[in-house]
């Protein structure tokens, strides 16, 4: 029997705020950035910036994906203390106001620094400026005490290259314990926050700057300097490419026994390249338990500071990118739920099969994905490859017929092409495939007198809608480009036996669920893609999707929804103490704890939802499905 559980979500951070506010609808609750980290108790932020926050699309992207913030220039020292003595925190309290009433943490960055100083302070040096650094330190980490996460006491304080030495600054010309004088100061003043070095070009292990930060943590922790954390801002581009050993480096520092933060993440690039980087990046932070999470230096690529490199998650319509879908992929650990097909749904087809060099990889590939398609079989194939109809069957696909031989439909005889059609039925039910309602004539070639043929024989005659071109030699990116094309209704025509096909079929699926669109069968009565009934469902398969459904400041509904089977058990796990107190659609039954609530149809359809009473804890349920 198959199981397939969904963690569902943890805590929207939004009721952290205590008010009264509309939690997220269950789709992005399920599918954005910091809900998906939120599962793994990582967070996933962005630099905001303040003079931003009037840009709707702006707002509504970083509120919808992020919850963490940190300032992008309006915490850093020229900013907050423009004339000595005289601080300003107008801009930097924006940002932080607009992520508290938000329901985000807050990363503080940054308190020490050779960059983005303000003139009094260049001009300074000697014991003058030590002093001057040490008030800053105090004084903005003062302001901010208890609203920040972590802080980025000291900011690249090494040289690059290969001499693995400090920073020439005025602040380190001050003396070498300038930084952990910093440290020393910032939690004096804090001592909430986590204290972080942050710094650039500290990805790669075995470069010299990276041991060099290394052997100042190891010399911090033996000495009792109070440093909780580094952060590698990970910053990646052609001359600072991501090393393939930057998990190694983010094990390296945790070792040492710090926390480690992907800070200022961007990286050079565009398409499946850039997705495969953010992928990595973080695979990277999910493999280390002390890394707590990831922020993006910014929203759009038209918000970075390096625009030119197109180095982030949306573009500058604020669409979401393939790195996106990879990033949310990762923290989804390797694949999203599924989606809450808000946009409808499309049909996958695959012609010509069953093959054996080509079906069970196919086959692989759409159940690793999590989704159905519709395969047009040729009767002969069907014929010479029972067992592999019978596999088109067990993983949940929609068997159809492509005619016995692939000839030229309409250069036959009626008898003839009655023959090629009714010999493959007969051809598909031996093998075990169910009778096909659904005919795709070769090439596409159809008419009326083929039609009346085809529906003599119980098959509704369809072509597709989009040509991959995979018959034509297109690639892996050409296909997953024609999928991006389809729309609600829509099929696109695929064939078995190509491997870019099979390779293209993650990226579409993610491509699709992306854009609220789930991969669905065929209607034998209309021929548009709907979702899927209860024809061929994977035996002993179903699964169940959790959503938020409205929150109370003390109570939040959810429901789930069941696909793949209409006979089916649901275990419901929620976290004491909270409680479920309604529930509706199920027939349900509890254990002695009153944390599992196992729920089964009553005749409301295969959709039911409840109330919980969450008594401070806003993890949501867990739920898992049983096909009965
Ligand atoms: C950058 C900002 O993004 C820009 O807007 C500003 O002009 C310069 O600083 N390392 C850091 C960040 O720690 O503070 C920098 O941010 C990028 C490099």
């Amino acid at each position: 029997m198959i199981r397939r559980s969904l963690a569902a979500l943890a805590a929207a951070a939004l009721a952290a705020t205590g008010l009264a506010v509309l939690v997220p609808t269950s789709a992005e609750a399920a599918t954005t950035l910091g809900a998906s980290a939120a599962q793994t108790g990582r967070y996933f932020g962005t630099a905001i910036s303040a003079g931003k926050l009037n840009d709707a699309t702006y707002t509504t992207i970083a509120n919808r994906e992020f919850d963490m913030v940190t300032a992008e220039n309006e915490m850093k020292l020229d900013a907050t203390e423009p004339n000595q003595n005289q601080f300003n925190y107008t801009a930097g309290d924006r940002v932080a106001n607009w992520a508290t009433s938000n329901g985000k943490r807050l990363r503080g960055h940054t308190l020490a620094w050779h960059s983005q100083q303000p003139g009094w302070m260049q001009n300074l040096s000697g014991t003058a400026l030590r002093n001057a650094m040490l008030n800053h330190v105090t004084q903005v980490a003062t302001h901010y005490r208890g609203k920040i996460y972590a802080w980025d006491v000291v900011n690249e304080a090494f040289a690059d290259g290969s001499s693995g030495a400090r920073r020439d600054s005025n602040l380190q010309r001050t003396g070498n314990d300038w930084i952990e004088v910093s440290f020393r100061a910032a939690r004096a003043a804090d001592p909430g926050a986590k204290l972080c070095y942050n710094d650039y070009n500290i990805d790669n292990v075995d470069h010299a700057k990276t041991k060099a930060v290394v052997a100042m943590v190891r010399d911090f922790k033996s000495r009792g300097v109070p440093i909780d954390c580094v952060g590698l801002q990970a910053h990646f581009n052609s001359g600072n490419p991501l090393p393939s050993n930057f998990q190694t480096t983010l094990s390296t520092f945790a070792g040492l026994g710090v926390d480690v933060q992907i800070t200022e993440l961007d990286i050079q690039g565009s398409g499946t390249d850039q997705a495969n980087k953010y992928r990595q990046v973080t695979n990277a932070c999910l493999a280390i338990s002390r890394c707590n999470g990831i922020t993006v230096w910014g929203v759009r690529d038209t918000d970075s500071w390096r625009p030119g490199d197109t180095p982030l998650l949306f573009d500058g319509n604020g669409n979401k990118k393939a790195a996106y879908t990879a990033t949310l992929d990762a923290l989804n650990g390797g694949s999203t739920p599924p989606s809450d097909c808000r946009n409808g749904y499309v049909a996958l087809t695959y012609d010509d099969g069953p093959n054996p060099g080509t079906t069970p990889a196919l086959l692989n590939a759409l159940r690793a994905a999590g989704v159905r398609a519709t395969m047009f079989n040729t009767g002969q194939n069907a014929a010479a490859n029972a067992a592999l109809i019978a596999a088109q069957a067990s993983a949940g696909m929609w068997i159809a017929n492509h005619s016995y031989t692939h000839p030229h439909m309409l250069t036959l005889s009626t008898a003839a092409m009655s023959s090629e059609l009714s010999r493959t039925q007969t051809a598909i039910q031996n093998a075990g495939g169910g009778t096909p309602k659904l005919f795709r004539p070769p090439y596409g070639e159809t008419n009326a007198t083929l039609e009346s043929v085809a529906s003599g024989l119980g098959l509704k005659t369809i072509t597709w809608d989009v040509d991959s071109q995979d018959w034509n030699g297109a690639t892996t990116a050409q296909i997953v480009q024609a999928a991006g094309r389809l729309t609600n209704g829509q099929s696109i025509l695929m064939h078995d036996q190509y491997a870019a096909t099979v390779a293209a079929i993650p990226q579409i699926v993610s491509d699709l669920r992306s854009r609220g669109l789930c991969a669905g069968m065929i209607s034998p009565a209309t021929g548009r893609a709907v979702a899927p009934d209860a024809t061929n469902p994977p035996p002993g398969g179903c699964t169940a999707t959790y959503s938020d459904g409205q929150s109370w400041p003390d109570r939040f509904n959810g429901q789930v929804a069941v696909t793949g089977a209409s006979n089916w058990t649901v275990t419901v796990t929620v976290r004491a103490p909270q409680r479920i107190i309604a529930t509706w659609n199920a027939a349900v039954s509890w254990d002695t704890t009153g944390n599992v609530m196992t729920a089964r149809p009553n005749g409301s359809g295969n959709t039911f939802g409840f109330t919980v009473l969450h008594g401070g804890n806003q993890t949501r349920p867990t739920v898992t499905c049983t096909a009965t």
